[in-house]
């Protein structure tokens, strides 16, 4: 099986995508394994770039990974610790709908969709240069529903947005939402306290969170 780390092109292709006013160089390879250890099917983006490729490389590995292990093959998963209620839940495709308004003079997520192209990796994506806040009528109702949420967009507005838009379309099979840059700047400090304060008062049932702290980063209004 080819991963994206021994793909000889895969660096030379993404290097259009990397933006440094984006501060996803770590980010990007932090969700391709995060994405690998908890193996979401459908996922859902908010910001795309560097991280697109990233998650799309993922989703691919996993997809050729699962086939082999539905039909039994060895693969670097020792078969005998299969959990057999996961393979036999009816999943999802594995596929990333990324929403990206290319308004961001820095954007590099106009690329991504001849990147992808380039890396066999379109297979997996819908991309969508709209407003994520319309969403839910772009993405057909059926397919409403995520393992995975990715939020790279800030600020106060968006932040507010998230938690009526995108809190209740994580799977109910369990789900996981990321907001970058939380603990870095204002607006994002505020809006993880209100949610620490829901969770204390038991308003988000089911929900845990951890925060990662990036103690490099200076903190922003
Ligand atoms: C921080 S950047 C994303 C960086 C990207 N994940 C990467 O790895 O390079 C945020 C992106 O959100 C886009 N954006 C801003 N407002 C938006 C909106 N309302 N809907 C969708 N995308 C939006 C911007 O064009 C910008 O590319």
């Amino acid at each position: 099986m080819k991963f994206i780390f021994n793909q000889k092109n895969f660096f030379n292709e993404i290097e259009p995508l990397i933006s440094k006013s984006m501060g996803t160089e770590h980010m990007s390879p932090f969700l391709y394994s995060f994405i690998k250890f908890i193996r979401p099917h459908r996922c859902l983006e908010i910001g795309g770039g560097l991280t697109t490729v990233y998650i799309l490389s993922a989703l691919k590995e996993l997809h050729e990974l699962e086939k082999q292990e539905m039909s039994n093959k060895e693969t670097n998963f020792d078969l005998r610790f299969k959990n057999d209620d996961y393979y036999n839940l009816k999943h999802p495709d594995f596929i990333l709908h990324s929403f990206d308004l290319l308004s961001h003079p820095k954007t590099s997520a106009n690329k991504i969709s001849e990147v992808a192209n380039k890396l066999e990796l379109n297979k997996h994506l819908k991309f969508y240069n709209e407003d994520y806040k319309n969403l839910v009528n772009i993405i057909p109702k059926a397919e409403l529903e995520f393992d995975l949420i990715w939020c790279d967009l800030g600020g106060l507005e968006h932040y507010l947005v998230y938690q009526d838009l995108l809190l209740p379309l994580i799977s109910n099979r369990g789900g996981y939402i990321i907001f970058h840059s939380t603990l870095s700047n204002v607006h994002g400090l505020a809006f993880l306290s209100q949610l620490k304060l829901k969770l204390n008062n038991g308003m988000l049932p089911n929900f845990e969170l951890i925060s990662l702290f990036e103690p490099q980063k200076k903190k922003t209004k």
